[in-house]
């Protein structure tokens, strides 16, 4: 596509780490988001590490080339981070690194919500965890 950057096309066409992870592995946080202006949907996982750490991150994007490229870049871009870190990653840092055009940024935005929803989910199922332990079956 022309007018588009190398990197955003080759993170579209050539997308890293797409796929599921078990969404009821207490280890794996999972974001699912939307974009109302668009109707394309993110889901992105992590799964974290006892030190804390993203070990894995995976994602599925029904949506755009700009937004399978964003959560592909985020996707690599949170490996090895803590969460902190993770949620520290900004979508106009995505956009940026993608050269994505204005009418785009939703795209890097959904990316960024994502990422907070995956973190969020993962620190709710363990404070949850701590709380009441799964009963016996
Ligand atoms: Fe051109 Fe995805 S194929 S940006
Ligand atoms: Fe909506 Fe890209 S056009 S996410």
């Amino acid at each position: 596509m022309s007018g588009y950057s190398e990197k955003l096309v080759d993170h579209c066409e050539n997308p890293r780490n797409v796929g599921s992870l078990d969404k009821d592995d207490p280890s794996v946080g999972t974001g699912l988001v939307g974009a109302p202006s668009c109707g394309d949907v993110m889901k992105l996982q992590i799964r974290v590490d006892e030190a804390g750490v993203i070990a894995e991150a995976k994602f599925k994007t029904f949506g755009c080339g700009s937004a399978i490229a964003s959560s592909s870049l985020v996707t690599e871009w949170v490996k090895g981070r803590t969460l902190d870190q993770a949620l520290a990653i900004k979508n106009t840092a995505v956009a940026e690194e993608l050269a994505l055009p204005p009418v785009k940024l939703h795209c890097s935005v959904l990316a960024e919500d994502a990422i907070k929803a995956a973190v969020a989910d993962y620190q709710r199922k363990r404070a949850a965890g701590a709380e009441a332990p799964p009963p016996a079956v």
